[in-house]
């Protein structure tokens, strides 16, 4: 028999066939196929994964929404919908949908209460966790959170000697020494806000989160690395959270008497695999998303020195001005929390603040009716947020702009504001919704009013504001790729 030449081109020629018959198939004559959209991201997967590692999935979202519509179809199997009536469905409602294979963290052996997608499971996990976030418990965190504040504002001071301050830097430190105080209690406290975190951990759970979401497009990539050791990031935090654990176990003190999430996950009998997550996935949880709003809350105000000024006259109106003789500079939550200035501006940071694509849920069989449209069962659907709290539907006029008086109701003669409270998503709502709400509005409206409060902001002339949004990224957590450098004197002095 003559040996058979098959030509260099014929595999590749295969190769290219098979990938198109796949692309039609999905394109064409796949359930989702009614729904519009880019036709790029009906062939697989990787090309959202690819969209979100850029960072920038947030905008792509956004702009393809404008383009395509409300229901859009992001992936072979995954849909986005910009529709606030479906949020009860997916979210909030108890028979509200299941979390997909996005969040199966596959290459860890314990499981922290954000990736356990079993319904009963996560709610006995979270009954454990319920109890640092009731009303009481938040309350005997105060003294940390003062504690921090003035930490925060005598490292702002000594740092704007030498000229501008980064102060979104400051913000991660100081999240993060709050939430290692909250979950270990102080006996070996982080202190990054003094020692400026030479063991780069807020740059380890960055890029653990940036792991995280972008595989998290591509699940069966999650399950490969079952096989393989964990990133390094990943594991050089399960490694902190140990020592972190050991530390508190030998040490029962604590600020008036508050429970350390460590201690109750240690008390609730979870394995020792399962608390090393969940500490670390406290951490993570509690640092970067309240950083990121308080870094986004000081850039608008520090922009925008009249709506600053607005905000510094209704605190001193109740307040009084800055006075050395106060026993704390750290204002009082209790009155801060009635100020309808003051909410308005943190209601609005949270609004502009929230750089997130959507996140993902599966309908149950056999399907499901969103916002007009049948669904089949299986699919993967979410709620674009950024998109929402950007859409002139729901914010008007002005979507993009920051203006806390969209928030506050309107006085005869000024310009009126259309504002639809539902279409607020920040901290999702439901079974999965963010635990820490009510904690971190309180970190919130008391930072940003004792800052306000206390000092005069503003921009150093090179900073260009434009490019400082086109340099936020986010992939679960957020980069800012311009640091928000503020110029800052103290209004005693
Ligand atoms: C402004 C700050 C915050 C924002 C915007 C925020 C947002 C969110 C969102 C959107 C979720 C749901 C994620 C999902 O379904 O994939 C979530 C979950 C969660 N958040 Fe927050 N969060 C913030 C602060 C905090 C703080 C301070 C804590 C305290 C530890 C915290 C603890 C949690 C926990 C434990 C969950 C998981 C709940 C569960 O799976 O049952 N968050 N957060």
């Amino acid at each position: 028999m003559p040996p058979l030449n098959f030509s260099p081109l014929l595999m590749p020629s295969i190769a290219v066939a098979i990938l198109f018959w796949i692309w039609i198939s999905r394109y064409l004559f796949h359930p989702l196929a009614r729904f519009p959209g880019h036709p790029v991201f009906a062939i697989s997967d990787f090309p959202l994964a690819i969209c979100v590692r850029s960072g920038r999935s947030f905008a792509v979202m956004k702009e393809m929404h404008r383009k395509y519509g409300n229901v859009i179809r992001i992936g072979p199997n995954k849909l986005s919908i910009l529709d606030p009536s479906v949020l009860h469905t997916v979210y909030k409602s108890a028979q509200c949908f299941e979390k997909d294979d996005a969040y199966a963290l596959g290459a860890s052996k314990g499981q922290g209460i954000f990736f356990i997608q079993d319904r009963s499971r996560h709610a006995k996990r979270r009954a454990v966790w319920a109890q640092a976030f009731t009303s009481a418990s938040i309350e005997t965190y105060t003294p940390y959170l003062e504690m921090t504040i003035n930490r925060l504002m005598t490292v702002v001071m000594k740092n704007s000697v030498k000229g501008p301050v980064n102060l979104g830097r400051v913000f991660q430190h100081w999240t993060f020494d709050f939430m290692g105080l909250m979950t270990f209690g102080p006996s070996k406290p982080f202190n990054l806000l003094e020692s400026d975190d030479p063991n780069h951990f807020v740059e380890n759970c960055q890029e653990a989160a940036e792991y995280f979401q972008t595989l998290g497009e591509v699940p069966f990539t999650f399950k490969l690395l079952t096989y393989l050791p964990l990133p390094n990031p990943i594991h050089q935090l399960q490694k902190l959270s140990e020592q972190k654990i050991k530390d508190a176990q030998s040490s029962e003190e604590s600020l008036s008497g508050a429970p350390t999430i460590c201690s109750l996950l240690l008390k609730a009998g979870l394995s020792h695999a399962d608390v090393i997550d969940d500490v670390l996935f406290a951490i993570q949880a509690g640092f970067e998303a309240t950083a990121t709003v308080l870094t986004f809350a000081m850039y608008y105000l520090v922009s925008d020195q009249d709506i600053l000024l607005q905000l510094r006259a209704e605190l001193d109106h109740v307040f009084g001005p800055p006075s050395p003789s106060r026993t704390t500079p750290v204002l009082n939550y209790g009155i801060l929390a009635e100020l309808p200035y003051l909410n308005a501006v943190v209601k609005e940071a949270l609004r502009l603040g929230s750089p997130f694509p959507g996140l993902t849920r599966v309908t149950p069989q056999p399907g499901v009716m969103l916002g007009g449209h049948y669904v089949p069962g299986g699919t993967i659907v979410g709620v674009p947020v950024h998109a929402l709290h950007f859409s002139s539907k729901h914010f008007s006029p002005s979507p993009e702009k920051f203006e806390p008086r969209r928030w506050l109701p309107g006085k005869d003669g000024e310009e009126k504001f259309e504002t639809d409270e539902s279409a607020l998503i920040t901290f999702s709502f439901g079974p999965f919704g963010c635990l820490g709400r009510q904690l971190a509005m309180k970190e919130l409206l008391v930072l940003i009013a004792t800052l306000v409060h206390n000092f005069d902001f503003t921009s150093p002339d090179n900073f260009e504001q434009e490019k400082f949004l086109d340099g936020v990224r986010n992939m679960k957590i957020t980069y800012f790729d311009v640091p928000l450098m503020v110029q800052v004197k103290s209004r005693a002095s």
